[in-house]
């Protein structure tokens, strides 16, 4: 069996090991900024709350472009939410700049000073926003581009979930499907969970899990409604895949279901929280036709992200109570069913 290097019970609960851990990740691995369905014409904006509202994405026609949301004069904040504007005029005392974040106006000075909004230029990949590089994913050849494909799609908005727990946790139990079986009531009957298949990059790796085979057999009630609306839709010809995960190196999640893409990202909140932003796209007629079943499908999908939290959990304070007796311990890696934990631990040891 390969050795796989773990993280230390220490790297879960000390704040300095922790920082330095995600420095190298996260200065190391891509950096997601938005979608372009966020600002889907020319002078849309977008105020990203997975920056804590400090810049706001706006789309220039041609390019896509983070532009800082903070004045320059007594650092008020600009923008809220999203909209659509040539122009953005601070609140507070009314200093004005063009969509660029070039300052144009700043009343009452006599020397108007100059200035600019910091500014970052995007990579475009399949529709996401990265900064710095994109990523290095070939969807054809990972049989993804008929699966992530945002054509006609709609950003319906994001959910924004607290946990209280280390990140790394999140990650992990995102990338085995060990406890689909005993934690997840509900995905199992959704999904055949050994009907799995992995695909692995330098920094990526993607689940493809296979549809259930027995979707009208008793399960939760969420997943009751959904499977119900999803047998509806296609009939006898249903989906081959009930779920396909990739995550890219170190907190980005690109997730297909039936129907829907989700963009999610995972970020530390100090060593023993983090936040997840999650990012939902329809496709716009289908969503307009049958709404109910977007609405059942996202029940679902809530449902089993409530019973993650209960995994991660479960970890962090099996973890917490070694980490408190000053005690290392590590279990074997079940080499199918958790590869993607393998895979991760691995590029995560490469930071060092
Ligand atoms: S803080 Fe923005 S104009 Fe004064
Ligand atoms: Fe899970």
């Amino acid at each position: 069996m390969k050795i796989v290097t773990h993280p230390s019970i220490k790297s879960y609960f000390d704040a300095d090991e922790s920082r330095r851990e995600i420095e190298l990740a996260f200065s190391r691995g891509l950096s997601y900024a938005g979608h372009s369905l966020m600002v889907p014409e020319k002078y849309s904006y977008q105020v990203l709350p997975h920056y804590n509202d400090r810049y706001a994405l706006f789309n220039q026609g041609d390019t896509y472009e983070l532009i800082s949301n903070v004045c320059l004069h007594r650092q008020a904040k600009l923008l809220e939410g999203q909209g659509r504007t040539r122009n953005i005029v601070c609140k507070l005392h009314c200093w004005g700049y063009d969509n660029t974040g070039q300052l144009k106006g700043t009343p009452h000075f006599k020397d108007a000073p100059n200035g600019q909004l910091k500014k970052e230029a995007l990579s475009l990949w399949n529709g996401l926003l990265f900064r710095g590089r994109a990523p290095n994913v070939d969807l054809s050849s990972l049989g993804l581009d008929e699966y992530l494909d945002f054509t006609d799609c709609f950003y319906a908005g994001s959910e924004t979930t607290e946990y209280q727990f280390n990140w790394k946790t999140f990650v992990e139990i995102y990338l085995e499907n060990y406890h689909v079986y005993s934690m997840h009531p509900g995905l199992r009957q959704f999904v055949k969970t050994d009907d799995l298949e992995w695909s692995f990059g330098e920094d990526f790796s993607i689940q493809k899990v296979g549809l259930g085979h027995e979707l009208t057999k008793r399960t939760t009630d969420n997943y009751r409604t959904f499977q119900d609306a999803l047998i509806a839709r296609y009939g006898k010809s249903l989906p081959r895949y009930g779920a396909i995960w990739c995550f890219l190196y170190p907190n980005i999640m690109i997730e297909w279901y039936p129907d829907i893409i989700v963009v999610s990202t995972i970020y530390p909140k100090g060593v023993g929280a983090c936040v997840n932003h999650v990012e939902f796209y329809y496709p716009k007629a289908l969503h307009n036709e049958m709404p109910d079943y977007f609405a059942a499908e996202k029940e679902a999908y809530i449902e089993t992200a409530v019973e993650d939290e209960e995994a991660c959990l479960l970890l962090e304070k099996g973890r917490r109570a070694l980490y408190l007796s000053g005690e290392e311990e590590h279990g074997p890696i079940e080499p199918f069913l958790e590869a993607g934990v393998a895979h991760f631990y691995d590029w995560l040891s490469k930071s060092e």
